[in-house]
């Protein structure tokens, strides 16, 4: 059993998806490992690491040849996986519903390719949820991208000079992402409100400290869809939730958008007028840039301002603090394909509900319902 790990090749991605824990780990389980040589170098590893470790580091055709098994953050490219093992498993963030070609690639070349962001959100699964460890870092750097922005500072401070006063931060979309940038805010010192959906979050907004922010009265709407993911809101929420935003975004500094719909564009949250309503200073950062943006004006790999708002568009804000986000993905790799190792075939066996739940590619074809839908 070869577990081969190649460089990422998509522009501006710092992590990897193995570390020289995790090749020690794969080792103990009884597999080899390659690396190609300077794969971990932006995520702060050295070559001499992993080779410590155990792993062979090589060029990318040799961590490539007679490969069983390929790991990677981001998909790696069809073409670079020349000499892999026919039939073998690509495991990786592989956007199937944003690079459906690759997938398409994937099956013509006869790989099995596994979605790691498909995994089912069970209870068993969640030390292999690479959704919510990279979300928890983009939280929490979210606010220190504002914080970085923003020319005033966060906390309160009583000086001989005067009071500064506390930066107000509002979190939209509170799942993994919006709870750390919850936590990271409060303890920036800021003054902290959030709001959601999902009205379970209401309690966890308050288990921090912070105020939550909700639309209330507006009939037939729970905001909680399959898997504690969102669903998309009526009209009348919308209109509701509008009013509501519009009069408390006017009073903040810093506003921190997550909002996400699976399978769908993220949600528009906040329009032009009422950035034009927010004080001259004041930062937004979006992290739905990527999936459209819940911020009209938001420009992805882009600091864009408007109405002397600054509004913050980082692509791949895991990337950005690549050396962390790069341990816990590769430590999701390593319990899931963990979870399922077959011992006497020194090989991961997949059971039904996940496998047929990340499974993108098997025999040529794409087999997964929610491509084929
Ligand atoms: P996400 O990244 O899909 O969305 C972020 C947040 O935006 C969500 O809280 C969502 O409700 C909110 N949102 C969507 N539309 C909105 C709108 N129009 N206005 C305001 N907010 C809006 O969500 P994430 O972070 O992946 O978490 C979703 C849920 O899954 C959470 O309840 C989380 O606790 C749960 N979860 C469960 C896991 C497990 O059991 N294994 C693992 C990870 C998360």
């Amino acid at each position: 059993m070869k577990i081969a790990i190649v460089r990422e090749q998509a522009e501006g991605e710092r992590r990897v998806a193995a570390t020289p824990e995790t090749v020690k780990k794969f080792k103990a389980l009884g597999a080899d490992v390659a690396i190609e040589a300077g794969a971990g170098l932006t995520a702060s590893i050295a070559d001499a690491d992993y080779a410590a470790a155990g792993a062979t580091v090589a060029d990318r055709a040799a961590t490539v040849g007679g490969a069983d098994i390929l790991l990677g953050v981001q998909g790696p490219s069809p073409d670079s996986l020349i000499g892999a093992k026919p039939g073998a498993w690509i495991v990786a963030g592989l956007n199937p519903f944003g690079d459906r070609a690759r997938v398409d690639a994937y099956a013509a070349a006869g790989y099995e390719a596994l979605a790691m962001e498909f995994m089912p959100r069970i209870t068993r699964a969640q030390s292999m949820d690479i959704l919510s460890s990279q979300s928890n870092l983009s939280g929490y750097k979210a606010v220190l991208d504002a914080a970085a922005e923003y020319g005033r500072a966060f906390p309160m401070m009583m000086t001989a000079a005067g009071t500064v006063s506390a930066a107000k931060v509002f979190v939209m979309g509170v799942g993994v992402a919006g709870l750390q940038a919850i936590a990271t805010a409060k303890r920036l010192g800021a003054q902290v409100s959030a709001t959601d959906v999902r009205a379970a979050t209401r309690e966890q907004i308050e288990s921090l400290g912070a105020k939550a922010i909700f639309v209330e009265k507006v009939a037939g709407i729970e905001g909680e869809g399959s898997g504690g993911y969102a669903t998309e809101m009526s009209e009348d929420y919308k209109a509701a939730q509008a009013e509501l935003v519009s009069g408390h975004i006017a009073k903040q500094d810093i506003v921190i958008t997550t909002a996400l719909i699976p399978g769908r564009p993220a949600p528009r949250l906040i329009s032009d007028a009422q950035i034009a309503t927010m004080k001259p200073g004041s930062v937004i950062v979006d992290l739905a840039v990527e999936q459209g943006g819940n911020v009209e004006g938001a420009v992805a790999g882009e600091v864009a301002e408007r109405h002397g708002v600054k509004i913050v568009g980082h692509r791949n804000v895991p990337s950005r603090l690549a050396a962390d986000t790069s341990a816990l993905f590769a430590r999701n790799l390593y319990n899931f394909l963990s979870a399922f190792w077959d011992k006497e075939r020194n090989a991961p066996v997949l059971d039904e509900e996940i496998g047929n739940a990340i499974r993108l590619t098997q025999g040529g074809k794409v087999v997964n319902e929610r491509l084929l839908g």
